[in-house]
């Protein structure tokens, strides 16, 4: 850091708080340097939090959550009056994104429906339903393998009067799918490659475009899916892909008069890597721009739009917090020491092995000290992997020398909402952290840090 850069205000900037375009505008410091989180004129102190639930801690914000959806449903909304588009929008939450029920609920309270991937993720939707949880308007798409368990579940809900439209994803689909009794989609594999970080050089999921048109007609067929990767780096790279997609829903509109839907996915980025990549605003324009263009000149009905955006709508509603347990010298390096942290990146981030994702890294306290230090990260596991070194290069933290009264360095990874919760696993016999829920100016336990008794049973013991 710059000398001279002592204001509250310059930390703020240098840790890249308040900032809409990194996810960060409900974060901010202290004067004390203290990470804190507002929800309107509510306040929390990570710090605090952290030093009265211990960590690793899982701090989870569910009004971040129902203001995404909110936003996004008001994009798509303001964009369909100004295009003057016939079709509705309609999002659908990818369960698989983060399946706690701090993060389903604020979806639907909000108005959002649901797309599963298993039938343990219906299984959630079947309790909801019995429970009277939700109203009849909402929509579920199943996607994924159907196994026998969950085309089982599939037929009861529809049984049940739930709107449950699954999605034929491969031949033996079809065939299990061809005497059910509600709306079907069909998965497409869109033969272009994107730049994202699941990019595939060969599609396994969908069906070719010709597999699709030799089915002839499906039974009560009304929705056309794709999905091409998450983490999509271009904007150019979300347009393609529809327009390929369109091509396809023009001709099997001809052959299925009943189609009225096309569904675009997930993929939506999120800002990992501090950078801000493409805006939401823009996108939503060219998409809806797109479809009244296109079916102005093939002389189409507007098909109604669905999009399964996971990590975008969830990603900066969760932070985990780590503390730092001690710190070992890195002789000839970019990095000056390792921080070894009281967590896993094998168990709890695991994305950081996966996908090489690069984390946005915040201290909890001491942030604005103006002494830092180059360090990597090393995880609580025997692993020589468990580590996060930015890519080679260093992440700025501050030193362990300046912390007084015997503090702990506690750090907080932010965006950790996605995915990472359920990749958590038991890699060392870790334990799955504590997850506390922020709301309303209140902080919850929602789930207890695990003993070791627990983990312990769980492979026998
Ligand atoms: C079919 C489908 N829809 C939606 C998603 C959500 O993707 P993302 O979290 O990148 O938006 C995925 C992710 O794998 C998916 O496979």
């Amino acid at each position: 850091m710059k000398k001279g850069n002592h204001s509250g205000k310059n930390y703020k900037q240098f840790w890249k708080l308040s900032r809409k375009e990194f996810n960060t505008d409900h974060l901010s410091l202290t004067k004390g340097g203290d990470l804190v989180v507002y929800e309107g004129n509510y306040q929390y102190n990570v710090r605090e939090l952290a030093e009265k639930y211990g960590t690793p801690l899982k701090v989870m914000f569910p009004y971040i959550i129902e203001q995404r959806v909110e936003d996004l449903m008001d994009l798509f909304a303001a964009c369909i009056r100004e295009y003057k588009y016939k079709g509705r929008f309609h999002y659908h939450y990818p369960m698989k994104a983060n399946q706690n029920r701090e993060f389903v609920m604020p979806i639907i309270s909000e108005g959002g429906n649901l797309e599963t991937t298993s039938a343990n993720e219906l299984w959630v939707v079947k309790r909801l339903w019995q429970q009277h949880r939700f109203n009849s308007r909402i929509k579920v798409i199943c996607n994924g393998p159907k196994t026998d368990q969950y085309l089982a579940l599939i037929a009861e809900l529809k049984r049940n009067g739930l709107d449950i439209v699954p999605i034929i994803e491969d031949l033996s689909e079809r065939d299990a799918l061809q005497k059910f009794r509600g709306q079907v989609g069909v998965r497409v594999a869109i033969d272009l490659k994107v730049r994202s970080y699941w990019d595939k050089r060969v599609e396994r999921f969908g069906l070719t475009p010709n597999e699709i048109y030799e089915m002839g007609k499906i039974h009560n067929l009304t929705l056309l899916h794709y999905h091409t990767g998450s983490e999509v780096l271009y904007e150019a790279d979300m347009l393609r892909p529809l327009r390929r997609a369109m091509e396809i829903y023009y001709k099997l509109k001809q052959i299925n008069p009943t189609l009225d839907t096309i569904n675009i996915g997930g993929g939506f980025p999120v800002n990992f890597n501090g950078k801000e990549k493409w805006a939401t605003r823009g996108l939503v324009h060219s998409i809806i721009r797109f479809m009244a263009k296109f079916c102005e000149e093939n002389n189409l009905q507007h098909p109604n739009i669905i999009c399964e955006w996971g990590s975008y709508m969830v990603a900066s509603a969760q932070l985990t917090v780590f503390s730092v347990l001690n710190a070992k010298l890195i002789p000839k390096a970019t990095a000056k020491q390792w921080y070894v942290i009281d967590g896993s990146f094998m168990t709890h981030l695991l994305d950081t092995w996966a996908v090489h994702r690069q984390w946005h890294i915040v201290p909890v306290n001491y942030a604005n000290n103006k002494n830092l230090t180059r360090t990597w990260l090393a995880g609580l596991s025997c692993d020589s992997d468990d580590k996060y070194t930015r890519g080679g290069s260093y992440i700025l933290l501050p030193r362990l020398e300046d912390l007084q009264n015997g503090d702990k360095q506690y750090i907080a990874f932010l965006d950790t909402g996605n995915y990472q919760d359920g990749f958590d696993n038991h890699h060392c016999l870790n334990a799955t952290p504590e997850k506390v829920v922020c709301q309303n100016g209140d902080v919850t336990v929602v789930r207890k840090r695990q003993t070791a008794d627990e983990i312990g049973e769980m492979f026998g013991w």
